[in-house]
């Protein structure tokens, strides 16, 4: 592995950086295979709205130009939907961008910021580039727990995170769980509900974050394009928060952070309800489907509220993932959370679940038949 820089910031020294999910011509090209599926990284597998792609092919023509830097267009279709002011929300690059300017805006040298055990890694990376302090919370039975987090809030907490449902565990703090948390968080942190999977929602038990906007409440939702409306070539995605923390967001964000084509990109997507609704649909489907193989198969699993599911497994889960990459399918290792026997596995269209099916019984079947031996 290649060394830091002895001059980089002590503060980065540390950080390992994200290992994200293999892309498909990598893993062809390691391993020699052309027929490769990517259930890796919990995009969406039917493509992208098909609204959002005419709409890039427009904005091609003006490429020349700077992007709009406040977003205006795509602002107002946002305003309308979710029945805020322009000016509590922000549009970022990507919602990781954001969880960046919440940190760069939010955390100085020692400050607080909970985070759950097992919760998506981008939080602490963020954290640990402002010199803050992680300050964790268990997840007992991988779920975040709000006792739990509110007992690691100090005077030194400025930020808490709940991804909600989490990634890689798929877990969700439900309504009522959200709602006792927040009776007794002080309004001294922010609390940021990483909304990434939004979209998939069970609506009888998803909490109503609006509702502490609504309230005054410190605190920030981050939704995406990437998931439901397949756009997460692009990067974008938004914060929906208070005037002034949106104020302080845009302080630290660079001035033309989302470019053209992505602003195009999810103007257009938000009409394409027919997308959304198929995305959704094949979702739902999907997940269905896993719950059955895998009970048929007899795998434990951590029953998910996304497009995604942590399986428990037999073997390390990093064997697991190389030997699934030799069959062509790319899974995702987990052992960075703590989760070495699991792999987190993202719904693909049926045929590509079928294969994730062929190819794991084919290599837990190999791992039985050499225990017989
Ligand atoms: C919980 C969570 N938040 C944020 C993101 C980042 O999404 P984006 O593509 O909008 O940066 C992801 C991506 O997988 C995620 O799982």
């Amino acid at each position: 592995m290649i060394k830091i820089s002895p001059l980089a910031r002590p503060a980065i020294a540390d950080i390992i950086p994200y290992e994200p999910g293999k892309p498909i011509s990598e893993v062809q090209r390691e391993y020699g295979l052309t027929d490769v599926i990517k259930l890796a990284s919990n995009e969406n597998p039917l493509g992208a709205s098909p609204l959002a792609l005419k709409a890039v092919r427009e904005a091609l023509d003006d490429i020349n130009r700077y992007p709009d830097g406040g977003g205006y267009y795509l602002k107002q279709k946002l305003t309308q939907m979710l029945g805020v002011l322009p000016t509590q929300l922000v549009i970022g690059n990507g919602s990781a961008e954001l969880v960046e300017l919440v940190t760069e805006a939010f955390i100085s040298e020692g400050d607080e910021a909970v985070i759950g055990r097992q919760a998506f890694f981008k939080y602490r990376i963020a954290v640990q580039i402002m010199n803050g302090v992680v300050a964790w919370a268990e997840m007992p039975d991988l779920n975040h727990d709000p006792d739990e987090m509110l007992s690691k809030v100090t005077d030194k907490t400025k930020v808490m995170f709940l991804p909600n449902p989490n990634n890689p565990t798929g877990t969700l703090m439900k309504r009522e769980q959200v709602d006792y948390l927040m009776e007794r968080l002080p309004d001294s942190v922010v609390i940021v509900f990483d909304e990434a999977y939004y979209d998939f929602r069970d609506s009888s038990i998803y909490p109503d974050t609006m509702k502490y906007l609504h309230d005054e409440r410190n605190i920030i939702i981050l939704r995406t394009f990437s998931k439901s409306y397949g756009l997460a070539g692009f990067r974008i995605g938004y914060a929906v928060t208070t005037e002034p923390i949106a104020r302080a967001l845009n302080c630290v964000r660079e001035a033309f952070n989302v470019n053209n084509l992505a602003l195009a990109a999810a103007e257009a997507a938000l009409d394409d309800e027919e997308f959304l609704q198929a995305s959704i649909k094949l979702n739902t489907e999907g997940k269905a489907y896993f719950y059955r193989e895998l009970d048929r198969i007899g795998l434990e699993y951590v029953p998910t509220e996304a497009n995604f599911i942590l399986i428990k497994v037999p073997i390390p889960g990093r064997e697991l993932f190389v030997k699934m990459l030799e069959r062509g399918v790319v899974v995702r290792p987990v052992d960075g959370y703590g989760l070495p026997d699991y792999v987190r596995v993202s719904f693909g269209l049926p045929e590509e679940n079928k294969r994730f099916f062929s190819a794991i019984e084919e290599v837990l079947d190999s791992k039985y038949e050499s225990v017989k031996v």
